[in-house]
């Protein structure tokens, strides 16, 4: 989401780059982004209707799983992701109750600052705060964040050279580091920005570098979960956990892994990580299993494809990322051409919710946790987060061309 702030500084052999592809950007391939905008803001309006229904406990929503919407408290992994959907609103809009609506969901988040027990307080504080931080600027919001960055960096392990991502599962992994991780270098790359303490981003560097070397197969798809010996680094062996098997393709864990990697390009300029970015972006864009709409099968390797639900959070996470990839790679035609059509069919009415229904939630069909049977086939509330912020990068992107 800082790239959206970096985004006005792109050079202008960048953007010249850009307003050349935009320009032969097929016809067909166009869709009506501002109407779409106007559908996210009611939709979302409803959302905050719902969600105020719940407000004594101090919840957030997560997704709808079995025909109730789910609520979680602020230590759930997503909690971070309705706050960002309103700071982002607030941004597109302008108006004020966008704002206070943010300010009262972000700040049920308080305490998760000094949350020690899982990597995901970097997609949590992040997506909040740290959204919250690029718009207001408040001190007390950089504060926490900066907490937070210790937090997360005091599960990073020398020996390993990589930041831990879960402590769940004792008996299943001895220090286990999943692709997602790689979104929660974000937050410590802005940390040693805004110190000028470099430790942050030393230990993102190493992490990724740690990924690049054991995450990712020969085809530059990716391994879920990578599990080390805590004592001497060593890979113990490389699994799923969330796809449907060891050594088929998940969805989700692609998209992260090529967000991810161009962040890191973006704060380092090291080429290698743009490489990586762009060989994931081929892999993805190339798939023999990719379907016309580019929406991806919750795992490329599903075994009853073409009868397996979608990913639409994958695709938002994929569109969103190719928005910023794209304005840094040889390959950005193509980049933005493909993220345009991921978002035309976001938009239309087969992913895209009816407003007042699906409590809210602006995308249907994601698929959260196959092999527990969880959240398959239904909105989920990252799917949201990661489209609004694909939608806000693409209205940036032609506000700098036109
Ligand atoms: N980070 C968990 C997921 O992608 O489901």
């Amino acid at each position: 989401m800082s790239y959206l702030k970096i985004g006005l500084k792109v050079s202008f052999i960048v953007l010249f780059s850009f307003v050349l592809f935009s320009c032969q950007t097929s016809m067909s391939n166009k869709f009506n982004l501002e109407k779409t905008l106007v559908k996210t803001e009611a939709q979302l309006n409803y959302q905050c209707e719902v969600v105020d229904k719940f407000n004594k406990n101090e919840l957030l929503p997560r997704s709808i799983d079995k025909n109730e919407v789910v609520m979680v408290p602020s230590n759930d992994w997503t909690s971070g992701f309705f706050p960002g959907e309103l700071w982002m609103m607030f941004e597109l809009t302008g108006d004020a109750k966008w704002k206070e609506r943010a300010i009262k969901y972000t700040e049920y988040l308080e305490n998760e600052q000094f949350n020690e027990s899982t990597h995901d307080v970097g997609f949590m504080m992040y997506c909040s705060y740290g959204n919250g931080y690029q718009i207001t600027g408040n001190q007390k919001y950089k504060a926490i964040l900066i907490q937070t960055a210790k937090s997360l960096a005091s599960r990073y392990n020398s020996k390993v050279k990589s930041i831990r991502s879960w402590d769940h599962s004792e008996d299943l992994y001895t220090f286990p580091v999943i692709i997602d991780n790689m979104m929660n270098m974000e937050l410590l790359l802005w940390a040693s920005k805004e110190t000028g303490d470099p430790y942050y981003k030393n230990i993102a560097i190493n992490h990724t570098n740690t990924t690049l070397k054991n995450h990712f197969r020969s085809d530059n798809s990716s391994y879920h979960v990578v599990d080390y010996s805590s004592e001497t680094g060593e890979v113990i062996k490389k699994v799923t956990n969330q796809g449907y098997a060891d050594e088929t393709a998940w969805a989700r864990g692609q998209a992260w892994g090529l967000y991810g990697f161009t962040v890191m390009f973006r704060a380092t300029k090291d080429e290698a990580y743009l490489d990586q970015a762009e060989r994931i972006a081929e892999f993805i864009l190339t798939h023999k299993n990719m379907p016309e709409d580019k929406i991806p099968y919750w795992d490329f390797d599903a075994p009853k494809l073409p009868n397996e639900p979608r990913d639409a959070s994958a695709a938002a996470i994929i569109a969103s990322g190719l928005l910023e990839l794209g304005g840094y790679s040889k390959n950005g035609k193509e980049y933005l051409d493909a993220a345009n059509t991921i978002l035309k069919s976001l938009s239309s009415k087969d992913y895209l919710n009816k407003k007042g229904t699906a409590f809210g939630f602006l995308l249907a069909h994601s698929t959260g946790n196959w092999p527990r049977n969880s959240e398959i086939d239904e909105p989920i509330v990252y799917a949201d987060y990661y489209y609004l912020e694909a939608l806000n990068r693409k209205k940036r992107l032609n506000a700098m061309l036109y």
